[in-house]
């Protein structure tokens, strides 16, 4: 692949370094032009329909930004219980149908899988917004990018919190081993051990070599963060639980506070795709390592420039 054009963006695997670079350079001139009061049309024209099977709030309304600002027009739902899904209509159909009114598909979907499901049923681009527990890749391309102006030299991550369930943690570590092995000083895995990091990414960073610590007995669940330039807080993901009363146990397992914030190295950051519940206290907003809504903005630029390249117009 040398460009993302009509390509889709299912599995941060499918993508290579050189094509993360396109989308990060675009996103940097976009956000250049933005703040110079730029207003788009290259999409003008164009329709994205936008298919949310699961809650959503940054993610579906930054795409749908990006979108309008890029002078294309949006369709879709946030609730399927409004669409004939509710009916029984099954995704195939519904993709099916899209297909014919948009030019770009984002979906969201509890199921594993299901944007695969979708992209082999259209001939449009689809673009995954988040797979069940498995994979989120768009998230992704806003973190690094979000991670790379803060950091040109190597850094150490730590991954807080649901690493079994949570797929932005899932796709982000993909990309770093696939990616940028050589970036990564470490990457410590904090976690309860029933929400320890699956065994297909732990092999995936022994084998690319990513030097990482605390997955002894697999995991560390002491929220260790000395020495971490990057911490990745994420919220524990009730509703992928099979039974609440394991969730029960975990839940509010892991709380940065002001006091600890304030123990951290001076240019740690702490990133969050959100939402948070209450992994993060407030207070911690105003704090220098605090870059989550810097992140959450960043979606925006990265989804401009995405949208951009595939529908393939300047
Ligand atoms: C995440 C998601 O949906 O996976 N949110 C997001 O897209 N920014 C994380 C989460 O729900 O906890």
């Amino acid at each position: 692949m040398s460009s993302l054009k009509g390509e889709n963006i299912i599995s941060i695997r499918d993508l290579s370094r050189e094509i993360l670079g396109l989308v990060f350079k675009k996103a940097e001139e976009v956000e250049e032009r933005m703040k110079n009061g730029a207003i788009f049309s290259n999409l003008r024209g164009k329709v994205m329909a936008s298919l949310f099977f699961e809650p959503s709030t940054r993610t579906q309304l930054s795409f749908s930004s990006a979108m309008k600002k890029l002078g294309g027009e949006v369709i879709g739902f946030s609730d399927p219980e409004g669409s004939s899904t509710k009916k029984g209509e099954n995704l195939a159909d519904t993709v099916r149908t899209v297909e014919r009114y948009s030019n770009v598909v984002v979906i969201r979907h509890p199921k594993k899988g299901s944007a695969r499901w979708a992209a082999d049923n259209v001939e449009i681009p689809v673009i995954n917004a988040g797979d069940g527990a498995n994979q989120h890749p768009t998230q992704t391309l806003l973190d690094l990018y979000t991670i790379f102006k803060h950091f040109t030299e190597e850094i150490r991550i730590g991954f807080v919190g649901d690493l079994k369930y949570g797929r932005t943690v899932h796709s982000l570590i993909t990309a770093l081993a696939l990616y940028y092995p050589e970036k990564i000083k470490e990457v410590r895995l904090i976690s309860p051990s029933i929400l320890k990091l699956g065994e297909e990414y732990c092999e995936l960073l022994e084998r690319k070599k990513v030097g990482y610590i605390g997955i002894g007995s697999q995991t560390t669940e002491e929220l260790n963060l000395k020495g971490l330039d990057v911490v990745y807080m994420t919220r524990i993901q009730k509703e992928r639980f099979p039974d609440l009363e394991e969730y029960e146990k975990v839940k509010g397992i892991y709380k940065l506070s002001p006091e600890i914030v304030g123990e951290l190295d001076e240019g740690t950051k702490i990133m969050h795709p959100l939402p948070r519940i209450d992994e993060i206290s407030p207070e911690v907003d105003a704090m220098d390592q605090a870059i989550f809504f810097d992140q959450v903005g960043n979606g925006l630029p990265v989804r401009m420039s995405l949208l951009s390249l595939i529908l393939g117009e300047d």
